[in-house]
């Protein structure tokens, strides 16, 4: 996925179509990602100024929703749920194995796919039932 550069031009006519929604702090910040990927720091003070909030305030939506980003993602990103009921079908293995692989991932707490447990994304994409090989043949397309 292309994303454009950070821009506050781009940013504020992002936020002039998101500042008057309900709830409008996470959506912006949800807008934002999208449009550049991640939540840039200089975003932070637009949308605060933008919604008429703290900055304080919107830090603390950015920070508490873990989807939210501040970095861009690498090239091919894995999360591996660890939640209880893929847990108790093997996503533990999941993860060693893919440690074992040398593939960097990161823990999620449930995508809602809990009866096709172990559950993975990899770039955004769900895997039921997924495994070490699954997974590695999804990173390499
Ligand atoms: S517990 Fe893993 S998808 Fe719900």
């Amino acid at each position: 996925m292309t994303y454009a550069s950070w821009s506050k031009d781009e940013a504020l006519l992002v936020l002039s179509q998101t500042r008057d929604k309900p709830g409008p702090v996470l959506i912006s910040l949800q807008a934002i990602q999208s449009v550049f990927g991640f939540v840039p720091t200089p975003a932070v003070a637009l949308i605060a100024e933008a919604c008429n909030v703290s900055r304080a305030e919107v830090h603390g939506v950015l920070t508490f929703y873990s989807d939210l980003r501040t970095f861009l993602l690498p090239a091919n990103h894995v999360r591996v749920c660890v939640a209880e009921a893929c847990q108790a079908v093997g996503s533990r293995e999941l993860v060693s194995g893919l440690k074992s692989q040398g593939v960097e991932f990161d823990k999620a707490f449930c995508f809602g796919n809990c009866a096709l447990g172990p559950s993975a994304t990899v770039n955004g994409k769900l895997q039921g039932r997924a495994s070490v090989d699954s997974v590695v043949k999804a990173i390499q397309g």
